[in-house]
């Protein structure tokens, strides 16, 4: 991939009206669910992102046929529970940790072998998560040493367990229930904290007999998926970038239209009302089974906090917007309980912690977290490390500080927010390519 650099430069304030693109994990779901359905299941507000192309071409090579009436949208020619067929390809996930531990549920359960690879980032990130509970469940799946890539051989056959997830992970949660599909028996996960629920949705919708409640989801092997529409609502974890601008910045008065509200993605709008953001909730309604809503966020002084841990679960995407706020807001900003930072498309915490100490923000790392003192941002050069939502969180960073900041390693953005330079622009950010040097 060519390397993108960025520069943000002061700007705002951030004002406007706009959507963001589809929901990533929606989008993920659906495509695997599509793919495994009788019938013919159309996807409306569909994430023309990077990773959730990666499961599309995936499935594609599984034999499961795509079309694109237009940008957003696809229709899925489902080819049933056993309908899928093996290739000796390779099955590219790129960047996606979702894509790439969905589908080692999913492909468990068939009698095809399959090998799953990534990229650099997703090529050191831990699957022990999901491949030891799915051996559990009698699947064999080798790994490079806990990582990828995952070699999955077919043709096992799989019976339910009751699994106590050690980690709050919807991740892990889905690996399980789609390789449940096909397991001899009941699979049941208990989880430490609810995480997000739209595969237990998504099977309901797809007529799948699944009982759930937050924390607890089980289902029995044997049915079948009968394809059904679905409308994906805008991504709150890409709503997040807007929502933290448009706090910091003075001035600014931004709506954000259908918003996805899964009470297990909205951490981050409680994080900053403790803060003393001005965030309105407005218009709610449900789309799809979800809740949605239009935000309306207003510039209001934040003020530092210490962190409640058991909202941290619900917010674990937007922590390095959250680190921003944190620097912008005034006092001492303590987060605990984040350690699943350390594993996601970068090491988050050292990620955030070394970008914002070089552009002069006060920042202690913890081991599962972080000290913050808010107080002015300078201007400085940053290392993204690829992962799209620390680019995205230094490009705010950007907006309020007092000379620009480059951020590094940007392209990866794409993977989860294509046309992010172009809506931030739009409504008041000033971020554009770095020259070279
Ligand atoms: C996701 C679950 C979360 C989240 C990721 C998407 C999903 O990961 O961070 O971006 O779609 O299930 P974990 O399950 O690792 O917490």
């Amino acid at each position: 991939m060519t390397r993108l650099d960025w520069v943000s430069r002061a700007g705002g304030p951030v004002r406007g009206d706009i959507a963001v693109p589809g929901d990533k994990s929606v989008s993920h779901r659906a495509l695997m669910f599509g793919a495994i359905a009788e019938g013919t299941t159309h996807i409306r507000g569909f994430l023309e992102g990077e990773d959730t192309r990666a499961t599309a071409a995936i499935l594609g090579k599984l034999g499961v046929r795509f079309d694109t009436p237009a940008p957003g949208e696809r229709v899925v020619h489902g080819v049933g529970l056993h309908g899928l067929r093996g290739t000796t390809e390779p099955l590219d996930c790129g960047n996606a940790g979702t894509g790439m531990r969905l589908l080692a549920g999913l492909l468990a359960g068939q009698g095809f072998d399959a090998t799953l690879v990534g990229d650099a980032s997703l090529s050191g990130r831990p699957m022990r998560r999901v491949t030891d509970p799915l051996g559990q469940m009698g699947a064999q799946i080798d790994t490079h040493d806990g990582k990828p890539p995952l070699r999955i051989h077919g043709g096992r056959p799989l019976k339910g367990i009751t699994y106590h997830s050690p980690v709050a992970s919807a991740q892990i949660k889905s690996a399980l229930l789609l390789a449940g599909l096909y397991a001899e028996g009941t699979t049941e996960v208990i989880e430490p904290h609810p995480t997000r629920d739209y595969t237990e949705s998504m099977l309901k919708a797809f007529g799948w007999p699944i009982e759930y409640s937050p924390g607890k989801a089980k289902v029995q092997g044997g049915h079948a998926l009968r394809a059904v529409d679905v409308d994906v609502p805008a991504d709150f974890s890409s709503a997040a970038f807007f929502i933290v601008a448009a706090c910091v910045v003075p001035g600014s008065a931004l709506r954000l239209k259908g918003v996805g509200l899964n009470p297990r993605r909205t951490g981050l709008l409680a994080a900053l009302e403790l803060m003393g953001a001005d965030i309105a909730v407005e218009n709610e309604r449900h789309s799809g089974g979800e809740a949605i809503a239009d935000l309306v966020v207003r510039h209001r002084p934040l003020h530092g906090v210490a962190l409640p841990l058991d909202i941290v679960p619900d917010m674990i995407d937007e922590f390095p917007a959250l680190f921003v706020a944190a620097a912008c807001a005034e006092g001492m900003t303590t987060i605990r309980g984040a350690a699943e930072l350390r594993v996601k498309e970068s090491d988050r915490i050292a990620t955030m912690a070394n970008g914002l100490k070089a552009c002069g923000v006060m920042i202690d790392e913890l081991p599962d977290g972080a000290m913050i003192r808010g107080g002015p941002i300078g201007g400085g050069s940053v290392d993204s490390h690829g992962d799209h939502r620390i680019a995205m969180s230094f490009a705010i960073a950007g907006l309020v500080a007092t000379a620009p900041i480059t951020i590094g390693d940007c392209a990866n953005v794409a993977t989860s927010f294509p046309g992010f330079v172009e809506l931030a622009n739009g409504v008041g950010f000033n971020l554009g390519p770095a020259l070279p040097p």
